[in-house]
């Protein structure tokens, strides 16, 4: 299959965890590899060029193609700069991979709006700043894949996490509009939720699952995302160990109405209105 191979890759967080392991098997591929990370802590603070550096020499001495990049994705300009590395090293960009992420719990009681900010910074603006600078060259060679990252714990919930849930959930709302958009020109745009032991999860994977979670088993959900065969848009796949699988929400066949109903008679078909028998992935009626 032709896959990734010559393509050039942005994959921005690609110091550690997830976005190193998909760097490495974009490189191995045949990509040619953008590794942005800005080398902070978990909870985004602080700053360094040495786990970029450390991704590109493992690419480097395997024989891959690969250039560090340390903006900040939570910026304009940093999204900017990470594309522009992408086209001065290596003439174009094809494929953007939206992971770099991180974490400020706390219960929504208690959440301040710095912390709903940050998080929403890195991950909703950061996929915005990064694939908007990446969109109008993807439009102009007629090809490009964007895959987003999203969580379960946007998708179903979790506690202490919704600043991060918000922002997880936004980065579907925009693939889907991505897809849509994107279609015309061959632009992919598609969702993965990863589950993974990586620094992210480290306090909250129990220590018994940990082995079946080595994060470079979402790689290959993601490269073949990427990958010229793959022409599936806006869809949200899930990948967790060696486990894969679509996640969709469902629209219910539901009950019409040929009058405005009272509030009696919705809380009387309340059953049939909530039943997910036949249920089918939704639709945007005004699509
Ligand atoms: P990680 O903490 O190892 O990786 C995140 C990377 O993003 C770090 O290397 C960090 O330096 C970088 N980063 C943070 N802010 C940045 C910024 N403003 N600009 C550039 N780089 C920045 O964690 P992990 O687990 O590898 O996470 C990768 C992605 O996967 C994240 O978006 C995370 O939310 C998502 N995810 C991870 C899950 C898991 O089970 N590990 C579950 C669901 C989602």
């Amino acid at each position: 299959m032709a896959g990734v191979k010559g393509r050039v890759v942005v994959i921005t967080g690609a110091g550690g965890g997830l976005g190193r392991q998909h760097a490495l098997l974009f490189a191995q591929q045949g990509a040619r590899v953008v590794v942005n990370d800005l080398g902070g802590d978990r909870e985004g603070s602080g700053f360094g060029s040495d786990m970029a550096d450390a991704v590109v020499s493992e690419i480097t001495r395997a024989g891959g193609e690969a250039i560090a990049n340390y903006d900040n994705v939570a910026t304009v300009e940093g999204g900017a700069d990470v594309v522009s590395t992408a086209l001065d090293a290596f003439g174009q960009v094809d494929v953007v991979v939206n992971n770099a992420g991180i974490l400020r719990d706390k219960s929504f009681h208690k959440m301040a709006p710095e912390q709903w900010d940050a998080v929403l910074r890195v991950h909703l603006y950061g996929t915005f700043n990064v694939t908007r600078a990446a969109w109008p060259h993807m439009r102009e060679q007629q090809y490009g894949r964007v895959v987003v990252t999203t969580s379960t714990s946007g998708l179903f919930g979790n506690f202490g996490q919704a600043n991060y849930g918000a922002a997880k959930m936004g980065m579907v709302g925009l693939i889907n509009t991505l897809a849509v958009e994107g279609a015309r020109s061959n632009i992919t745009a598609n969702a993965v939720a990863p589950l993974a032991n990586t620094r992210m999860t480290a306090d909250v994977i129990p220590d018994d699952a940990r082995l079946d979670l080595d994060p470079a088993y979402v790689s290959p959900m993601v490269v073949y995302l990427c990958s010229e065969e793959c022409t599936d848009t806006g869809a949200i796949m899930m990948a967790s160990g060696g486990h894969y699988a679509r996640i969709a929400y469902m629209q219910a066949q539901g009950v019409q109405f040929d009058h405005v109903p009272s509030v009696e008679e919705i809380a009387l078909s309340w059953e049939e209105i909530s039943d997910l028998t036949d249920s089918a992935p939704g639709r945007n009626p005004l699509a």
